[in-house]
């Protein structure tokens, strides 16, 4: 078959697959090719092993691979073929040399890009969907020109602002589209051709053009008020165990203002993921290469506060149950960074588990999707873990359960049931606030939510 164009996608992760999927099943007349360097990635995007889990993702690919959605690890081939590229390869921060900790690591970004001048032989559009700081375009167009082929490539910055656990559901209704171009004529029809792909299934008000430093800062800017969002209410659900005030009481009161608005106001253990600490980090090395210490400062403060909230939560832990855990079976219900992944990227489940076993607690771990991930974060630590994914089976015998991931199935869960396994006293740690707390203390439990008073049977 004929296809009007054929768009690459360099990168096959949580962005790359699932944004091509449904770009290949709102764009029939396109065909669309992810590849990537890891062959086993690769490997289970052509099963229905997918690598990563997202809701309504299996259906997605199914209806479209080998349709006009294909998966391969021939990167060569796929540039020379593609007349749009998508890059969404990994932009980690930084580990080693200057900036470690804080910038973001561009080696993977680079290398396509040098991959992309080695193999192109006509014009292209370079589509960054990779997170990246503000004039990165710059750098890649200076790699690009560097073509001795006479050929021209028009970089675009598309940023996703899609949010894992709910991929499928925010590529199909996204709440806009971005899209920044340089502001001269073959920029501009370049952005027209990448808004034109969205323009199959969202509406024109949604797609937003820009400047392309406007679209690349956007992505920062965005998780950075939305981490914003989440390390206020966790500094007020602080405050609140203190005056007895009710955080949730109080992210619906003031969520409840329009100008305000209810998302992102559940007090937690504190956010995870692969993005918010990194994009942020990002952000403010970026504040101070230009000397804005004040705005760096501000921003490093929404890092400070999760790692406080994290560190607060084992505290309360060990101090509540008699100020030591050594051998007690502490069960963390969840793993995965939020519901609906298995993607532990950064999860609080990293730094309760670590701090936990530190103190000598014997650990099981349960989560529905993400238990594999969660061997692997933990593979080097010293101490007792064990892996179940059965919430009942990993609550037998067991001190203490903290929740660490709002699993809607944890909320249906017969806690009277766990409870009757339980040693006792049985303690319950709510780092989500989802369950209900007098009803488990009716059951038995001693119950510490996070911002609320705490619900005990000890005189
Ligand atoms: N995960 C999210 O929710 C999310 C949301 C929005 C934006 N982003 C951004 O999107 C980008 C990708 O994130 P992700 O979570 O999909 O990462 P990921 O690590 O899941 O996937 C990146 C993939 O790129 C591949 N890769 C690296 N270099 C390559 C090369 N030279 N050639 C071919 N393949 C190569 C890797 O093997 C890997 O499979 C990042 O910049 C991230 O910040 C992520």
């Amino acid at each position: 078959m004929k296809f009007a164009k054929n768009i690459l996608c360099i990168g096959a992760g949580y962005v790359g697959g699932p944004t091509m999927a449904v770009i290949a099943a709102k764009c029939p007349g396109c065909k669309v090719t992810v590849v990537d360097v890891n062959e086993e990635r690769i490997r289970r995007w052509n099963s229905d092993d997918l690598p990563i889990f997202e809701p309504g993702l299996l259906d997605v690919v199914r209806s479209v691979r080998g349709r006009n959605l294909f998966f391969s690890n021939d990167v060569v081939e796929g540039i020379r073929a593609a007349d749009i590229i998508f890059v969404s390869v990994n932009t980690p921060t930084k580990t080693f040399g200057h900036g470690a900790g804080m910038a973001s690591d561009l080696q993977y970004w680079e290398k396509t890009a040098h991959e992309i001048v080695a193999h192109a032989d006509r014009s292209k559009i370079i589509v960054e969907k990779s997170t990246l700081p503000v004039r990165t375009a710059e750098a890649m167009e200076c790699i690009l020109q560097e073509n001795k082929k006479g050929i021209h490539f028009e970089v675009i910055s598309n940023p996703e602002f899609l949010s894992e656990g709910s991929a499928v559901k925010d590529l199909l209704e996204p709440d806009r589209v971005l899209i920044g171009s340089r502001q001269t004529e073959s920029g501009r029809k370049a952005a027209q051709e990448i808004a034109a792909i969205f323009a199959h299934w969202v509406a024109a008000d949604k797609i937003i053009t820009s400047n392309l430093w406007s679209a690349e800062l956007s992505k920062l800017v965005a998780n950075a008020f939305l981490a914003q969002r989440i390390s206020s209410i966790n500094a007020v659900s602080a405050l609140c165990e203190k005056t007895d005030a009710d955080v949730a009481e109080i992210s619906f009161a003031v969520g409840s203002d329009t100008r305000i608005g209810p998302r992102f106001l559940n007090a937690s253990v504190g956010f995870g993921g692969s993005c918010f600490k990194k994009d942020i980090l990002n952000l403010v090395y970026i504040c101070r290469s230009y000397d804005l210490n004040e705005v760096a400062d501000y921003w490093q403060a929404v890092i400070e506060i999760n790692e406080y909230q994290q560190e607060r939560f084992v505290r309360k832990i060990i101090k509540e149950m008699f100020n030591t855990i050594v051998g007690k079976k502490i069960v963390l219900l969840g793993f995965a960074f939020k519901a609906n992944t298995g993607d532990t990227r950064e999860s609080p489940g990293i730094f309760v588990a670590g701090k936990l076993l530190e103190e000598r607690a014997q650990l099981v771990i349960s989560d529905p999707q993400a238990l594999e991930n969660a061997r692997k974060e933990l593979s080097g630590l010293d101490g007792s873990v064990e892996y179940e994914p059965d919430p009942y089976r990993a609550a037998v015998d067991a001190q203490a359960i903290a929740v660490i991931t709002e699993w809607d199935i944890y909320r249906k869960l017969d806690f009277a049931k766990i409870f009757a396994s339980m040693r006792k006293p049985a303690f319950l740690f709510d780092g989500r606030n989802i369950l209900d707390h007098q009803k488990l203390f009716q059951i038995g439990f001693n119950v510490f939510p996070l911002g609320k008073p705490s619900l005990t049977h000890f005189k």
